[in-house]
């Protein structure tokens, strides 16, 4: 009796040593998001239906919290099999230049995906001719929501230039309802909003030359964007720092705000809650600017389940898996082969307008500049939102750009 438990202890033991595994690590937990990597999760199970996965989530937008803990990993010498990284800078300087990668040219290769993704987005995950990471998605930032039922109440027009959203702000805020919606809770949603507005005031070329010394910081149109955001700053909810992105979009959702400036995640988290009542414009002056981002999966050298994470990134850049991730996701496929119509209505239009509108890289999610830039760009800003010093805050982005090796003269 004693040895047959002992014998099936051992068994049991041995089966799950080997059962195969594969730990996938993201901060996708927000509405949307979360529904988005389960659909990747749904494929990958089918096609591997013995491999169990650890869906390793650290939560907070942007990644506010997940960057950190997978720096202590992957210094640590504890690399996830597999981790979300924004392609851009973010992905090549933070990991592939210091040698944390294995190089995935093989798989795009044997997949062709070389062939069906954009040179645009080819670019950012390639370095030293090789390819680094899988784009899953496009990400467009500088996205303006509201509410369609209170500007249908209130016989309003969404704004396009900063002129009219201080009108409609004002007649908003007339009627008790919070214009402008915002989370700065994990510290980045601030930076978010003001990158719209350097767009907004810079223009695309402008902005670009921000990140490579072509503009100063200390440009009179950067003076004009911080006086503005400060402005704007006037007409958010009260309790901002108690909030999250996602928890500001549940104003829009409640009707207790009118608008929000965020990235098009915002439209996952609509579906995720059954929202269709919202609109969508640019950000103020956006006009003609597709402001990107693209969430990437890659290979970590040293990763425990090597030819698990193979098989997932197999599925990233599948024309089934990008189509099921973007549609709960808000985002669009990296891969440029997927019929339009199958998209809702959002996802149909930024399609449209990622060929025509000029690109440009965002900076809080990784595409404009390296990691350290982005860091401290992010908690001037946030240091800002608590006290709106133009002077001193323009300063320190001169400082900052300096610091970066950026000449500012
Ligand atoms: C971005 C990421 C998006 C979205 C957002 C909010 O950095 O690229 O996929 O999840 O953060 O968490």
């Amino acid at each position: 009796m004693w040895r047959k438990l002992a014998l099936i202890i051992a068994v049991v033991s041995a089966v799950v040593a080997f059962a195969s595994k594969i730990e996938i690590f993201s901060w996708w937990t927000a509405g949307g998001e979360a529904e988005g990597l389960q659909e990747l999760f749904n494929i990958y199970s089918k096609l591997y239906p013995g491999v169990e996965i650890i869906n390793a989530t650290v939560a907070g937008g942007a990644g506010a919290q997940a960057k950190a803990v997978l720096k202590t990993r992957m210094l640590g010498g504890d690399p996830p099999d597999t981790f979300q990284v924004h392609a851009g800078h973010e992905l090549i300087d933070t990991w592939v230049k210091t040698g944390f990668m294995e190089p995935i040219t093989f798989l795009y290769k044997e997949e062709g995906w070389d062939k069906v993704m954009p040179k645009g987005i080819l670019d950012i995950v390639s370095y030293n001719g090789e390819y680094w990471s899988v784009p899953v998605n496009i990400h467009r930032a500088n996205v303006l929501w509201y509410n369609k039922k209170i500007f249908e109440k209130y016989g309003l027009k969404p704004p396009k230039t900063f002129e009219e959203f201080f009108q409609v702000a004002e007649i908003l805020k007339s009627h008790g309802i919070i214009p402008l919606a915002l989370g700065t809770k994990d510290g980045w949603e601030a930076a978010h909003a003001f990158e719209t507005v350097l767009i907004g005031k810079l223009g695309a070329e402008g902005y670009k030359g921000l990140w490579n010394g072509k503009t100063k910081w200390s440009d009179p149109r950067v003076t004009d964007a911080l006086e503005t955001f400060a402005k704007m700053l006037q007409y958010v909810n009260s309790d901002h720092a108690a909030r999250t992105w996602d928890e500001a979009c549940a104003l829009i959702v409640e009707g207790k705000a009118a608008m929000n400036i965020m990235g098009d995640w915002a439209v996952g988290y609509f579906y995720a809650k059954n929202f269709y009542d919202f609109g969508w414009v640019l950000a103020p002056g956006n006009e003609g600017i597709f402001d990107a981002l693209s969430d990437s999966f890659g290979l970590p050298k040293g990763a425990k389940n090597r030819e698990n994470v193979i098989n997932f990134l197999r599925v990233l850049g599948s024309k089934e898996g990008q189509l099921a991730f973007n549609i709960k996701k808000g985002s669009i496929p990296a891969r440029t082969d997927i019929d339009r119509n199958l998209f809702p209505e959002y996802q149909r239009s930024a399609m449209e307008d990622w060929l025509k509108h000029e690109i440009v890289p965002s900076v809080m999610h990784g595409a404009a500049a390296s990691e350290s830039w982005v860091t401290e760009f992010k908690d001037v800003i946030s240091l800002f939102v608590a006290r709106p010093d133009v002077k001193t805050t323009q300063r320190a982005l001169v400082n900052i750009a300096i610091a970066q090796g950026v000449p500012q003269q």
